[in-house]
């Protein structure tokens, strides 16, 4: 132990502290500092960090024996409050740098870090700044973060006064399509949010700490597992293994269609009789801390079988291969799609054929903060699970079965969410948390590590794609063949309609009137397939966009004329024959051809033997909803002081807060109530109705309309005769209700036919067009993305910061599944540099939306969803980009440098 007497936030402390726990761990844990977030706890990320002497450090690598005696440490409880925010608090908030607020106090402390030394930055330095100093932030696409910088250095060096940066409201009074910060801001960018590890700290005493007894193979039978030694170990109260569990100790993946060969019960809470994947869960120790936790589980000895492991759809798919899941085809879900006549005929007789094969790769969410929850029994006795989960009343029926409980008995709740992009839609650890909590009747908390992180959560599923088009003499494309497998890992959960996203997306934007194809999914012991931002279609439309550029090069023509001969324009279909709701694409493509033509001028001009620069463009569209007729509930209530909202709106981090409050606000606007006089009771199943989980772009449709049908049932009960409303007093007094359950259902759709994949699954789409400005070093095959940009019809807009954002950030994951994002060898990528996020440098700063906005019918207000939009083919532009650069096309991704070095030796 040492004695240390530090200054922290201006205010002299005696700290005593052993001398190898980190600073971060001191800050947090023992000065309650929670402001201080660990993310990869590996120096790799800049959650945590602090100014100490004047110098940016990283608190999780810095351990206390190298904390000088008299530091003065500056963390974000330093910086400002909510109710005095420092200038760079106050730009974030107004740049929208706060999505899910995890990385923020990292960043506005790194900001303070740079802005004393440098007061004057150039937005280069402050690239480089956080380049250097690793500061990774998964959700905004840096750019809005280098805008609150600028910003904040004119406020401290007065030339611009802070109160510019306030929101303003116009004279209407209206919130709907302005910048109107989210109602959580303040509290991320003060660091005043408790995220889950936070409130794991400020649990009670007695809690009990968990940590997993994981398996380091990938498939295997289990003979035996000893918990004699661990037993032992300081500090255990009780290892729980499958034995403890009351119910099926199953998570059911819940089919969704009847020919699926599987029956959903195949994931193990805790593996009973088999391994599957690595990093499956087989016991988990409760001790007084997480060190003696974890310790424990080294010691507990597991018996294993080893099995022979398929690691991917081709050795899983092979003749001889073993059922993963015995009794159920390794290849358990097809689907065929058949739009339109035979397309062999059309293929023989077609001016122009292309064809080939692509691959799109287990790319990994990479959210800042690492998987975490906690559970306990509430007053009412209900076991109380909090996670990061987006999909509360889903997962309240996929595990309660396998824990044995009865559904009124298990209530779940999200905390604050460190970035999910679709891997919550996953129960993740809530089972594990649950039979923890019900086998000792203690509060517990579970935290994974970056490694836990990264090697157990699901991730998004590679797409094996072999597509073919056939077009006529103009390049109108007539037929396309399309066949894909998907690598799903060892768990069903929706892998089937992952699966039929391939049939929905390949070949979307362009009315092909013939298609044949078929699609199936299969197991593997690879991580298991979850959700991810823009599921299926990023694998969808490296089949379809690449090929087309192909077809292009063929033809001799230019890709964006061949695309603009192809796009849906009146009497076009989907691929599954439906009507699009809006053929915006021909004004979308009038409004990128100039911006197209000055970029291929530019990057001609540029370019050298070198450094060689060129231009890619896709096109990518994505459903708003569940298939079918989805639907959603919220509930309104007026009350003295205004009127709250509930719903189970769950956040990823894009903007649920400020989704329900914009929706709500407009809908309520012949009220005049001001925004903050809507309050909004979110996210958990004890107090806000079923609104469905937060996938899919559904959210600001389907809970935006139930949203407003709640807000037409409340003014409808408050309207007089006289068109004025009652007041709250004149409601009681007449004994007029005061809540209103709103409720939509998107009846408009019909599912897609399993034999055909026909049918209208979706009542709003999203379209987007991508433009990505590339230079590729010849030298050592890096490419380096220099500019950017969206043309998006996302309807109207709810709130500007918010879908600016989504597609900044969304662009920047579309960039790192381009070039560098990969999860597949289990001994390499395993940390967040490991699996190639990409920083700030990575990211170019001129990057530019540009929106139409044609109001949806069927979307609330107009709107359509927009969080998937900037992932479904922003990665295709800059693959075309490439292989404009160079004439190097890469179909299987990520373009690693090395591939592209390959490419170019193969053309010469
Ligand atoms: S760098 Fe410390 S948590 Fe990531
Ligand atoms: S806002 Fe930066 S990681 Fe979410």
């Amino acid at each position: 132990m040492i004695k240390s007497t530090l200054k922290i936030n201006g205010v002299e402390k005696v700290v005593v502290a052993r001398a190898g726990d980190s600073l971060a761990e001191v800050l947090r844990e023992q000065l309650g500092l929670t402001g201080v977030k660990v993310g990869c706890g590996e120096g790799q990320c800049g959650s945590c960090n602090v100014i100490v002497d004047g110098k940016l450090v990283r608190s999780c690598v810095t351990k206390m024996s190298k904390v000088a005696e008299g530091a003065s440490i500056t963390t974000i409880e330093g910086i400002g409050t909510p109710d005095n925010l420092h200038a760079i608090q106050a730009a974030w908030v107004a740049h929208g740098g706060a999505q899910c607020g995890f990385c923020s106090p990292g960043f506005i402390v790194s900001s303070k870090a740079l802005l004393d030394q440098n007061p004057e930055p150039t937005r280069e330095q402050v690239k480089d700044w956080f380049q250097s100093h690793r500061n990774a932030c998964r959700c905004t696409g840096y750019k809005p973060l280098v805008d609150a910088v600028m910003d904040a250095a004119k406020v401290m060096l007065g030339k611009m006064n802070v109160g510019d940066l306030e929101y303003k409201a116009p004279k209407d009074g209206q919130i709907w399509g302005s910048k109107y910060p989210r109602p959580s801001a303040v509290a991320k960018v003060t660091g005043t949010l408790d995220y889950g590890a936070d409130l794991g700290l400020k649990l009670p005493p007695g809690t009990l700490r968990l940590a997993l007894v994981q398996a380091k193979v990938s498939h295997a039978n289990i003979r035996g597992i000893d918990t004699s030694e661990a037993q032992k170990m300081p500090g255990v109260y009780k290892i729980v293994t499958h034995k403890d569990v009351k119910g099926k100790n199953r998570i059911s993946g819940l089919i969704t269609f009847p020919t699926n060969k599987g029956d959903g019960w195949d994931r193990p809470i805790l593996c009973d009789t088999k391994v599957y994947q690595f990093g499956d869960a087989i016991a988990i120790v409760c001790a007084d801390t997480e060190q003696n936790a974890r310790a424990a589980a080294e010691k507990v000895k597991v018996d294993l079988e080893a099995l022979p492991a398929y690691m991917s759809a081709p050795e899983a798919m092979a003749q001889d291969a073993m059922e993963i899941h015995p009794g159920t085809p390794n290849v358990y879900f097809e689907i065929p799609i058949a739009k339109g006549e035979d397309t062999k005929p059309l293929m023989d007789s077609a001016a122009h054929v292309a064809e080939g094969e692509y691959y799109l790769q287990r790319q990994p969410h990479l959210t800042m903060e690492p998987d975490v929850g906690l559970a306990y029994f509430d007053d009412e006795e209900r076991l109380t699970i909090h996670s990061k989960s987006i999909g509360l009343h889903l997962h309240h029926a996929m595990i309660a079965p396998g824990l044995g409980i009865e559904p009124e008995k298990l209530r779940l709740v999200q905390n604050p969410a460190g970035g999910t992009f679709g891997y919550k839609f996953s129960p993740t650890m809530e089972a594990l948390l649950g039979v923890a909590c019900m086998a000792t009747g203690r509060p517990v908390s579970l935290r994974y590590n970056y490694y836990q992180h990264i090697t157990y959560t699901g991730k998004r599923s590679p797409f094996w794609m072999k597509l073919k088009y056939g077009a006529d003499k103009d390049g109108k494309i007539t037929a396309m063949e399309s066949d894909w497998s998907v690598d799903h890992g060892p768990y069903s959960e929706f892998g089937d309609l992952l699966t039929l996203r391939g049939a929905q997306f390949i070949g979307a934007g362009y009315g092909i009137p013939n298609i044949r194809g078929k699609g199936r999914t299969v197991c593997t012991n690879h991580a298991w397939g979850s959700a991810f931002r823009a599921y299926g279609s990023p694998q969808s439309f490296l089949a379809s966009e690449s090929l087309i550029d192909e077809l292009a090069a063929k033809m001799k023509v230019d890709p964006f004329e061949l695309r603009a001969r192809n796009i849906y324009r009146q009497g076009d279909t989907t691929p599954t024959s439906q009507a699009p709701e809006v053929y915006c694409f021909p004004e979308m493509i009038d409004k990128l051809r100039p911006l197209y033509k000055a970029a291929k001028e530019k990057a001609r001009k540029e370019s050298t033997p070198e450094v060689k620069k060129g231009v890619g463009i896709s096109l990518g569209i994505y459903g708003c909803g569940l298939d079918g007729p989805d639907s959603s509930e919220a509930w309104l209530e007026l009350t003295k002081d205004g009127v709250t909202v509930a719903s189970t709106w769950e956040d990823h981090g894009q903007g649920a807060d400020m989704g329900a409050l914009g929706t709500a606000h407009k809908g309520l606007s012949p009220l005049g109530i001001r925004p903050e006089q809507i309050r909004l009771v979110m996210n958990d199943t004890a107090l806000a109705p079923n609104s469905g989980p937060a996938g899919g772009s559904r959210s600001q449709v389907v809970t935006g309309n139930a949203i407003k049908n709640g807000c037409e049932l409340l003014l409808a009960a408050m309207r007089k005769k006289d068109g004025s409303y009652r007041t709250y007093d004149e409601m009681v007094a007449e004994k007029i209700p005061l809540r209103y359950s709103g409720k939509w259902t998107a009846s408009m759709n019909s599912a897609c036919d399993l034999q055909t994949s026909q049918g209208s699954p979706f009542a709003v789409y999203m379209y987007g067009l991508f433009m990505a400005e590339v230079a590729v070093n010849t030298k050592n095959g890096k490419t380096t993305v220099e500019g950017f940009t969206v043309i998006a019809d996302v309807g109207s807009i709810n709130n500007r910061l918010v879908v600016d954002g989504q597609i900044y950030g969304g662009v920047a994951q579309g960039i790192g599944l381009a070039l560098t994002e990969d999860f597949e060898k289990l001994d390499k990528h395993t940390s967040l540099l490991a699996c190639g996020i990409p920083y700030a440098k990575d990211i170019p700063d001129k990057f530019d939306i540009h929106y139409v906005e044609t109001p949806r019918e069927n979307g609330p207000f107009g709107a359509a969803g927009v969080g998937e939009l900037p992932l479904t083919s922003s990665h295709v532009a800059v693959i075309n980009g490439i292989c404009d650069a160079t004439g190097v096309r890469i179909r299987k991704l990520p373009a690693l440098p090395e591939k592209v070095l390959e490419g170019l030796k193969a053309l010469k």
